[in-house]
């Protein structure tokens, strides 16, 4: 049994992933390093090392490129975290718009810091770059979506509305 299968998850998303091979030309593999990562990251929260494994297996493409994609992209995460992922962008424009008392605020309520997940897994908190939204600072993204102008008062509502 080839690495690919042999992972239950990219065993699953393998007709996917054929589908989209089809749309690249046959010498283009490294195109589809991401969004194939990107599949495997909405379906199991996080990649595991078995993942680099099967993808690299599958494509194939020396499993190097793939270590790259995940270190040079921050948006791919390599252990599990909570089950809502808030991410407070520390930039300039959000920084001087109030990121850190957002931070502050965030940490205080759930208990955590920077890098820390609640002891009810509810919710991982991270710092991130520019998201590329400063006109609408300060701005955080949770559960890949993008909340704007920001305030201790929307965070709360916000929090409220997750289970
Ligand atoms: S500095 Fe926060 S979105 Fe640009």
């Amino acid at each position: 049994m080839n690495a690919a299968v042999a992972n239950s998850l990219f065993a699953d998303l393998l007709p996917e992933f054929d589908r989209l091979r089809r749309r690249f030309p046959a010498d283009f593999a490294s195109s589809l390093v991401l969004p194939c990562l990107r599949r495997i990251q909405e379906r199991r929260g996080w990649i595991a090392d078995e993942d680099i494994g099967a993808l690299a297996a599958w494509l194939p493409v020396p499993r190097i490129q793939i270590e790259e994609a995940l270190s040079f992209y921050t948006q791919f995460r390599r252990a599990p975290i909570g089950r809502h992922h808030l991410e407070v962008c520390r930039n300039v424009s959000c920084s001087m718009r109030g990121s850190e008392r957002l931070l502050a605020h965030l940490r205080a309520r759930l208990g955590v810091a920077e890098g820390g997940t609640t002891a009810d897994g509810r919710f991982t908190l991270r710092t991130c770059e520019c998201l590329g939204s400063c006109g609408t600072a300060p701005v955080m993204v949770v559960d890949d979506e993008y909340h704007e102008n920001m305030s201790a008062e929307k965070v709360d509502a916000l929090l409220g509305r997750l289970d």
